[in-house]
């Protein structure tokens, strides 16, 4: 049964809000989403997605349905919209870097209950009696912990389904067309459902429209640079790529201590910001007439003890590799490439103790470390205002892809439940 106070609308994109509308667990909900029926190389005509009302199944067992009241949009959206993601699979609903409150849950659910606060984890994190019972491909035995990249749902969040019936949860109001799930999330619909191994619990006092971003961008920054690389104090780093990611590497590495930071962009605009967070210098490789390890090499006088790369573009990987100085240098590659691209060095560049490493959301245990990331945000270690450059309602996110295409944004917060205060709203 659908919720029949949402058939009394006559124009659904007017309303203020499907997400308000009550529903009682275990019925389908009606409600707006932003859906990507094919991919769109040029993302940034202001059509990047389509504003349809789908309905959303209520949760299965081991399922979690969530409103989602807030949604960042990441780089990764638009890469992945782009049709290169190797994993992406049309028509779906893009959308993973948000937070919501739990709707209703499945059977056997157990971690979470419906009104708690939560951020949903596109890197999901197994129960212990999973790795207790061997129940995780990649947790169980003396592998425990060796990474984050739990192996216990990945198949059904790459493949865009639920594990429960191998299905989705999202089907169209127009006709009938059923729509992929995205990283295990689809966080650009009012209301989505997640595996349960997906879903962090967070304290009720956290403000959503903020929280959100440490569901990917700036977990992902600060974890390559606490958990992957480990920072020392003293040390200096490059970060290639100063977007939201980038910025939060140089962010965590002023906190680690790091002494020099250098931060790498095409675009100036990002130069400001990168000093503010704690850039020492600030380069832009197209002002150079050689390669820009080359530059940096000389610049630190043999190269880098870190460095970060935060674009996804393969040419911008080795350099971020070769600007390492020899011996014990480490470079992180956290930018994600398109589908069948390869990476390429010189043998001799590791031969000589360059480290080439590779991390995914930080190598953070999601539903373990993002409560713990907020408790540190809500202890004022770090800010978050500063990443948000934009809000917007949800009837106009795909204004938010205009702004990143164009350099013009980091995070623009889109407000699910189209209640974004006029005072933040900053359409042109
Ligand atoms: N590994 C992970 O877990 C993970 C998580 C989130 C995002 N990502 C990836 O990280 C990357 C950055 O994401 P973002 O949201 O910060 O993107 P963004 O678009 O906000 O930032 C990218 C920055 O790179 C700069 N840039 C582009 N080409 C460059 C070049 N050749 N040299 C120097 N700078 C260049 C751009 O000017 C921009 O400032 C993306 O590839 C995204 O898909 C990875
Ligand atoms: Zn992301
Ligand atoms: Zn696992």
């Amino acid at each position: 049964m659908i919720c029949s106070a949402v058939k009394r609308v006559a124009c659904p994109l007017r309303i203020r809000s499907f997400a308000s509308i009550a529903s009682k667990p275990s019925e389908p909900i009606k409600c707006l989403a932003a859906v990507a029926r094919v991919p769109k190389k040029e993302y940034w005509h202001r059509d990047a997605l389509q504003l349809e009302e789908v309905i959303v199944a209520p949760p299965q067992a081991g399922e979690v349905r969530i409103k989602i009241t807030h949604t960042a949009l990441c780089h990764t959206d638009c890469f992945t919209l782009t049709g290169d993601d190797a994993e992406g699979k049309f028509p779906c609903v893009l959308g993973h870097e948000a937070a919501g409150i739990v709707e209703s849950v499945g059977e056997g659910v157990t971690s979470v209950q419906a009104g708690d606060h939560v951020i949903p984890c596109y890197q999901a994190e197994c129960f212990p009696e999973d790795r207790a019972n061997n129940l995780c491909i990649r947790c169980r035995g003396y592998c425990e912990r060796k990474t984050n990249l739990c192996g216990k749902i990945r198949a059904f969040t790459g493949g865009g389904i639920m594990r429960a019936d191998s299905g989705t949860r999202f089907k169209a109001v127009s006709d009938g067309a059923e729509f992929f799930h995205y990283m295990g999330i689809s966080a650009f619909s009012q209301y989505t459902v997640l595996h349960e191994e997906s879903v962090a619990k967070i304290r009720k006092d956290a403000p959503l429209e903020k929280v959100n971003l440490l569901g990917c961008g700036l977990a992902t920054g600060y974890g390559a640079v606490e958990n992957t690389a480990k920072v020392e104090p003293g040390s200096s780093v490059a970060v290639f790529g100063c977007g939201t990611v980038g910025l939060s590497c140089i962010d965590a590495a002023k906190r680690a201590g790091a002494k020099r930071i250098i931060a790498v962009d095409l675009d100036e605009k990002k130069f400001a910001l990168s000093r503010l967070f704690g850039a020492t210098d600030c380069v832009n490789p197209s002002e150079y007439n050689k390669p820009i390890q080359e530059v940096l090499v000389e610049l630190t006088g043999g190269g880098l003890d870190y460095t970060f790369e935060c674009t996804g573009n393969v040419n911008v990987m080795r350099s971020a590799l070769e600007a390492c100085h020899i011996g014990w240098g480490q470079s992180v590659v956290i930018g994600v490439a398109g589908a069948g691209q390869e990476i390429a060095t010189r043998p001799f560049q590791l031969v000589t103790g360059r480290v080439w490493k590779g991390t995914a959301f930080g190598g953070y245990q999601s539903r373990t470390d993002v409560p713990a990331l907020v408790d540190q945000y809500m202890n004022g270690d770090f800010q978050i205002d500063p990443y948000i450059t934009h809000n917007l309602n949800l009837t106009d996110i795909n204004e938010s892809f205009v702004f990143l295409h164009e350099g013009k944004s980091l995070r623009t917060v889109i407000w699910m439940d189209n209640d974004c205060p006029a005072s933040l709203n900053k359409m042109p």
